[in-house]
C-alpha cells in the first residue's frame, strides 16, 4: 500500500511519537484530577507539552496553550468563544468546513461574514480581501494553507490590512509542522493546530494557541479539577477552555512530534518540496490531467482527469494499485466553487514517502488513464 493521504491524517509517525504515546497508555492517570503520584506526574508532563508548544509556536505563555481533540474544536473555541451577533468578520473561500460552518452559525445569529475570493492564479485575492476589511472589522478568519490545493496566503500582508483591534484567527490544520510559525512575530491571535497531520502526533491531539489578546468564553462546560465548588467554569486559562478529561496519550504524542520537528522540520520540508515537485512534474506531462497545485511545502497536489469523476480516479488508484488518495470536495465546498470544480483528486505527501512511491503512482496514472 502507498499512503498519499497525509493531509487527511498523517500516515507514518516518528518512532519517538509511537513510543511516547504507548508509554503514556501504559502509565496513564487523569492529569489534574487526583492528588496521587501518577496523576501528579501526568499533570506535570501535560504542562511540559504546553511549554514545548508555547516555544514551538512563539506563544506568550504555556497557560495560553489549550489542548483540544482536533483542529476543528480549536477553531470552534476561537470563533464561537470570541465572536457573536453584530461582529463583522472577513474570511475566505479557501476555508474548510471547520471554519465555514461555525461562521455560518454566527451569521445565523446576526454576525456579518464576508468571503474574499480567489484571484486568477488560484491564490486568495488579497486586494479583494483588503476591500472587505474596514475599521469596524472584528476578526479575520483565514487558513494558513488550503487543504485542497496547498496555496498559502501571506499572513503578514493580511495582518497589515487589519485594524489594530481586529483578531487574526488562523486555521493551521495543514500548515503546522511544515513551516515555522511564530505567532507573536506574525501577529496571530488564535492558531488552531491539528496534532495528527504535519505535527506528527496521533489522532485526538490538537491545540488552540492564543495570544494575550484572545480571551474566548467557554463553549463547553464541565469538570476541570480546579475550583470544584464553583458552578461556573474557572475564569483562568487553560482551565476555562478544557472541560472534561484530557486525551493524555494524544497530548504526549503531540509533544514528541513537536520535539522531533524541532530538529527535522527544515530537512523534512526540503524533502517534501522535492517529492511534491516530482509528482507535479510527472502529472504535468500527462495531457489528460489538469493540475490545480503548484510546488508547495505542504505536500499537496490537486488534479483532475479528463472526463473521470475524482472519486472514480481515487477508487481505481486504491483498488487497482493500492494507492490511497482523497477525491471529492475535501470539506471545502467554497474552494471547489471558486476553482470551478465539483471535486478533485488530492495527493498529499509526507516526508516519510519515497521517490519510488511517487514514481509508482505516476506509472499507475499513465497506465490507467493514458
Ligand atoms: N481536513 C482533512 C482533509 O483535508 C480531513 O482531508
Amino acid at each position: 500500500m502507498i499512503y498519499f493521504d497525509n493531509a487527511a491524517t498523517g500516515g507514518a509517525k516518528p518512532d519517538s511519537v509511537i513510543c511516547g504515546a504507548s508509554a503514556a497508555m501504559r502509565a496513564c492517570a487523569n492529569p489534574g484530577r487526583s492528588g496521587h503520584m501518577l496523576s501528579l506526574a501526568c499533570a506535570e508532563r501535560v504542562y511540559g507539552v504546553r511549554k514545548i508548544l508555547q516555544q514551538f509556536f512563539g506563544a506568550p505563555s504555556a497557560e495560553r496553550v489549550i489542548f483540544t481533540k482536533n483542529c476543528t474544536e480549536a477553531l470552534n473555541i476561537a470563533v464561537l468563544g470570541c465572536l457573536g451577533a453584530g461582529d463583522k468578520i472577513v474570511s475566505t473561500v479557501a476555508e474548510h468546513n471547520s471554519v465555514l460552518r461555525p461562521l455560518r452559525h454566527l451569521s445565523e445569529c446576526g454576525a456579518s461574514v464576508r468571503y474574499a475570493p480567489l484571484d486568477r492564479a488560484g491564490n486568495i485575492d488579497l486586494k479583494a480581501m483588503a476591500a472587505l476589511i474596514d475599521a469596524d472589522t472584528s476578526a479575520v478568519v483565514i487558513t494558513l494553507a488550503s487543504n485542497v490545493t496547498g496555496i498559502a496566503p501571506d499572513i503578514c500582508a493580511v495582518k497589515r490590512m487589519m485594524p489594530p483591534g481586529a483578531l487574526l484567527i488562523c486555521d493551521g490544520a495543514q500548515a503546522c509542522g511544515h513551516e515555522n510559525i511564530d505567532m507573536t512575530a506574525m501577529g496571530i491571535d488564535a492558531l488552531a493546530v491539528a496534532g495528527h497531520k504535519g505535527m506528527c502526533g496521533i489522532q485526538g491531539s490538537g491545540a488552540l494557541v492564543m495570544s494575550q489578546r484572545l480571551c474566548p468564553s467557554p463553549v463547553m462546560f464541565g469538570g476541570t479539577g480546579s475550583e470544584s465548588y464553583n458552578l461556573s467554569m474557572p475564569d483562568f486559562y487553560p482551565d476555562a477552555l478544557e472541560a472534561g478529561t484530557l486525551n493524555y496519550p494524544a497530548i504526549i504524542s503531540l509533544g514528541e512530534g513537536a520535539l522531533y520537528l524541532k530538529t527535522r522540520m527544515y530537512e523534512n520540508r526540503d524533502r517534501l518540496v522535492y517529492l511534491t515537485d516530482l509528482v507535479i512534474n510527472g502529472l504535468h506531462e500527462m495531457p489528460f490531467v489538469r493540475l490545480y497545485s503548484r510546488t508547495n511545502v505542504f505536500g499537496i497536489v490537486a488534479f483532475d482527469v479528463d472526463g473521470v469523476p475524482s472519486e472514480e480516479v481515487a477508487g481505481r488508484l486504491s483498488a487497482e494499485h493500492g494507492i490511497c488518495v482523497r477525491g471529492g470536495l475535501h470539506c471545502a465546498p467554497l474552494m471547489h466553487g471558486a476553482l470551478g470544480t465539483s471535486g478533485l483528486v488530492r495527493v498529499s505527501l509526507s516526508p516519510f514517502n519515497t521517490e519510488r512511491e511517487a514514481e509508482y503512482f505516476l506509472k499507475a496514472m499513465a497506465e490507467m488513464f493514458g
